[in-house]
């Protein structure tokens, strides 16, 4: 499909649906707030992934000083940072759309195959945002299980694509799983994907993977006009409660998620766009956290390693293990302990267990000594 038929395709799907509202499963956010309640004494919130380092300290800065001009839209804000994202990437400032987290673009990308009643095919279990907000808006889910319960195999996912497929989720490195894919296959794999298929790799968890940002496919929009590519500052660059991310794509399909999106652009305001222009010109933070995370992970691989416990090689701030090996209601008597960890419903054998500070997960090991099996 040519660029402008792609632009064509996607904004008659966003005509059909301008008057349709989106209603996210209560449920389900009732059991995220619910999660993170306040329990007696401090929390160790071990659930969200989140980054116990950040934000820098040149984030901070910007960010105050960014509050002093918040009387102003964020609009050359926008444009500078965009601006900055483009040099990074060597693309140009229109190959990127700022959003309020990645969240937004995931939700997007959703609802414009659910508009259009089209199959999202998805290796899982993997991330649901896109997944939930598709199917909410009346997409078909196909999900492609994973090898060995934690890897995706991609060769499963190809054979899997149909007519009816109008866009494959890929996350790399996956959450919940940890794991990542390998590069050379990944874009091997993305190369045979029919153009008329959207795909969208999520890349929240990059910055973790044991290659660093070299693994990410980024450079691939300017071959693939159906690649769509996420990234956030929530997770590495630790900006998640400012909410601030980017899709990264040709400018076709920028332009059409721009107008279906419900912000205009402008969902991210002075302060997350000051703190997230900042935090770029930091790689000492980033290698920072990186290089912590490694050590708070191997406190909790050791333990499990000298208990005998199974779990996934993680690629991210995320464990992955098999639930087998602890008491039946794990999640329920950590949070007896004040410790969050997380356990989704199609997550059927495994708990998933956010890296905290290296002191904060000594504290985890030692109170979850007493729940191995
Ligand atoms: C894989 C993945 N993608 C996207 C997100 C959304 O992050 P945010 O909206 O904070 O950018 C998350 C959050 O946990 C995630 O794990």
């Amino acid at each position: 499909m040519s660029d402008l038929s792609r632009r064509r395709w996607i904004q008659k799907s966003l005509l059909a649906s301008s008057a349709m509202l989106v209603t996210v499963n209560s449920s389900a956010l009732n059991a995220v707030i619910e999660s993170n309640k306040n329990y007696d004494g401090p929390l160790l919130r071990l659930n969200w992934n989140e980054n116990p380092y950040g934000p820098s300290d040149k984030a901070k800065q910007a960010i105050i000083q960014a509050l002093t001009g918040a009387n102003r839209y964020p609009d050359s804000l926008v444009g500078a940072l965009k601006e900055k994202l483009a040099t990074v990437y060597s693309l140009q400032p229109k190959n990127f759309m700022l959003t309020a987290g990645s969240t937004e673009v995931l939700s997007l990308l959703g609802q414009h195959v659910g508009l259009q009643k089209g199959e999202i095919l998805t290796p899982w279990p993997s991330f649901p945002t896109l997944i939930m907000f598709g199917e909410q808006t009346g997409a078909s889910i196909r999900k492609v299980k994973l090898d060995n319960g934690d890897r995706i195999n991609l060769e499963r996912v190809k054979e899997a694509i149909s007519d009816k497929t109008k866009l494959i989720f890929i996350c790399n490195p996956n959450n919940p799983t940890s794991t990542e894919l390998d590069t050379g296959e990944l874009r091997a794999f993305l190369k045979t994907v029919p153009s008329d298929v959207l795909v969208c790799v999520d890349e929240a968890y990059i910055e973790y993977s044991k290659y660093g940002v070299k693994s990410s496919v980024v450079d691939l929009i300017t071959e693939l006009s159906n690649l769509v590519v996420c990234r956030t500052f929530s997770k590495a660059y630790g900006l998640a409660g400012l909410r601030i991310g980017y899709a990264i794509s040709n400018e076709a399909n920028i332009d059409a998620l721009r107008n279906r999106h419900t912000g205009w652009e402008l969902s991210a305001g002075v302060a997350p766009v000051a703190g997230a222009s900042a935090t770029l010109d930091d790689p000492q933070f980033l290698d920072m956290v990186v290089e912590r995370n490694e050590e708070g992970k191997s406190i909790v691989t050791s333990a499990f390693d000298k208990w005998g416990l199974e779990y996934s090689k993680s690629s991210t701030n995320f464990i992955y293990a098999k639930s087998a090996g602890f008491h039946a209601d794990i999640v329920d008597k950590m949070k007896e302990n004040n410790i969050l960890i997380t356990k989704w419903p199609d997550m059927t054998e495994h708990i998933r267990i956010s890296i905290g500070k290296p002191d904060e997960m000594e504290q985890f090991v030692k109170a979850v000594e007493q729940y191995v099996a």
